[in-house]
């Protein structure tokens, strides 16, 4: 099936394309559609031939209802069955409709969303600028999986045991075949039942006190038309949904802003005079979210999502069949140089209004009814964090400095820096800080 489509060349034996895919993914995109247009196959490894979709629209593309997740649930069973990841059609929309509400920006204000965030974001800056220095990727995962753990109820004292916990269940993430489960993939869904029950334990709590004042109380006690709660078993498996879509991605989004700021004094110059204060509710994109946006941009933590075609689809006038493997470029809409010029670039300051859910614009954060559902938390954790940076290191007369590039990324799994990067707190004299007596 698909054989009319092209395959890229380059593939090599075994590994097919996942070399050039993890180091280079958006210039295989920009080669594959150099040579082919934007259908053509690549190999990502032994049984992971895809076709690639790469057209300059990923949002709209994903908005069509040919396109299906069922690979999630056929592929990463023990990680992601029963979540809004491995539904679809009817049954991912009923889900989501009784879950969105709790995501809403009116809502989360009404929840204990920002106070958490505004908690961590200063107590993390405060820690870093004692010792004087952080390793950026540890910081930034620190940073947001304590403020995820805490959103689904996770008590403070239990944090330690569900991070490792936590890091275990990822396991169930290693191919197993079938109903064979790997020692691996064992040892992951052992650690997900640990999770699982704690959780299950926090949604009984929330139901019998009827407390709706948080997010995880917003959730749990949501009821459909008929006045039925949420399954449990569905409400537990998407707090921990959670936590897995929303931790890395807004960690590793953060590691770059921050690795360039530490690189470009002059980013943070421009951040202590055009950066709001951490409470101020307008709707303006300060230089806190422009940073956030653009490093999303530049660097999307999800570089492409993968579907199946359930019936043919149509994609720049070809036709798809059902029943293959596609992969959506989102870093081949974002680098488009129609709509961003100089892509590669990261320039803050071309995010002029924040981008519409759905929009091409906001493709670092998916489209169609698999939207990130948790689009304004992150973009409330990313730019309430450099609103208290930047207010930090005003008051402590500090600026981050490293030394060398900042690095390129890679693409596998997430799109992350790789290796450690370490970023000092110099004491800076505030004269050379524009804006300042
Ligand atoms: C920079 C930060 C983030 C980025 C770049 C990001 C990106 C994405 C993308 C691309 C998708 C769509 C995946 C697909 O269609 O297969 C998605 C879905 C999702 N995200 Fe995020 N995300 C971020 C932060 C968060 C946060 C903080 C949360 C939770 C509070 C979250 C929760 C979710 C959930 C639950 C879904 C699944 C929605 C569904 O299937 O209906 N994400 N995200």
């Amino acid at each position: 099936m698909g054989e009319e489509f092209p395959r890229l060349d380059g593939a090599r034996p075994l590994v097919g394309h996942m070399p050039e895919m993890y180091r280079h993914f958006p210039e295989l995109c920009e080669r594959g559609v150099r040579a082919h247009g934007p259908l053509f196959w690549v190999q990502g490894g032994p049984g992971a031939e895809q076709l690639m979709l790469a057209t300059r629209d990923a949002a709209s593309l994903l908005k069509d209802k040919a396109l299906s997740t069922s690979f999630y649930a056929e592929g990463f069973g023990p990680l992601l069955a029963d979540t809004l990841f491995a539904f679809d059609g009817a049954e991912h929309k009923r889900l989501r409709g009784l879950m969105a509400p709790a995501f809403t920006p009116k809502r989360i204000g009404q929840t204990e969303v920002m106070r958490v965030i505004d908690e961590v974001a200063t107590r993390s800056i405060e820690r870093w600028i004692e010792a004087g220095h952080f390793d950026a990727i540890r910081a930034a995962k620190e940073y947001a999986l304590e403020i995820i753990f805490r959103l689904v109820g996770v008590p403070r004292e239990h944090l330690d045991a569900f991070r490792v916990q936590f890091e275990r269940y990822r396991l169930c993430a290693v191919p197993s075949e079938g109903w064979v489960l790997s020692p691996l993939v064992w040892a992951g869904v052992r650690a997900r039942d640990w999770i699982d029950q704690r959780l299950g334990a926090m949604v009984d709590r929330c139901r019998e006190d009827e407390d709706e004042s948080t997010l995880l109380g917003a959730i749990a006690n949501r009821r459909d038309a008929s006045g039925q709660f949420i399954e449990r078993k569905l409400v537990v498996a998407n707090l921990r949904l959670l936590v897995l879509a929303g931790h890395e991605t807004t960690a590793a989004t953060l590691a770059w802003t921050l690795l360039h700021a530490a690189t470009d004094v002059r980013l943070q110059e421009q951040a202590l005079e055009q950066t709001l204060p951490p409470d101020d509710d307008s709707k303006v994109v300060d230089f806190a979210g422009q940073q956030f946006l653009e490093a999303a941009r530049l660097y999307p933590t999800v570089h492409s999502v993968i579907r199946r075609t359930r019936s043919p689809l149509r994609v720049e006038g070809r036709e798809v069949p059902a029943g293959l493997l596609v992969n959506v470029p989102l870093v081949h809409s974002l680098r488009d140089p129609g709509r961003f010029s100089e892509p590669s670039v990261y320039r803050p300051q071309r995010w002029e209004d924040w981008p519409p859910p759905g929009s091409v614009r906001a493709a670092m954060f998916g489209g169609g009814p698999h939207f990130c559902l948790g689009y304004h938390i992150a973009l409330a954790e990313g730019t309430r964090f450099h609103r208290h940076l930047a207010a930090a290191l005003r008051r402590h007369g500090r600026r981050l400095r490293r030394h060398g590039a900042v690095p390129a990324p890679v693409f596998l799994p997430l799109a992350h820096p790789p290796g450690k990067h370490v970023i000092s707190l110099e004491r800076a004299p505030l004269r050379r800080i524009k804006g300042q007596a």
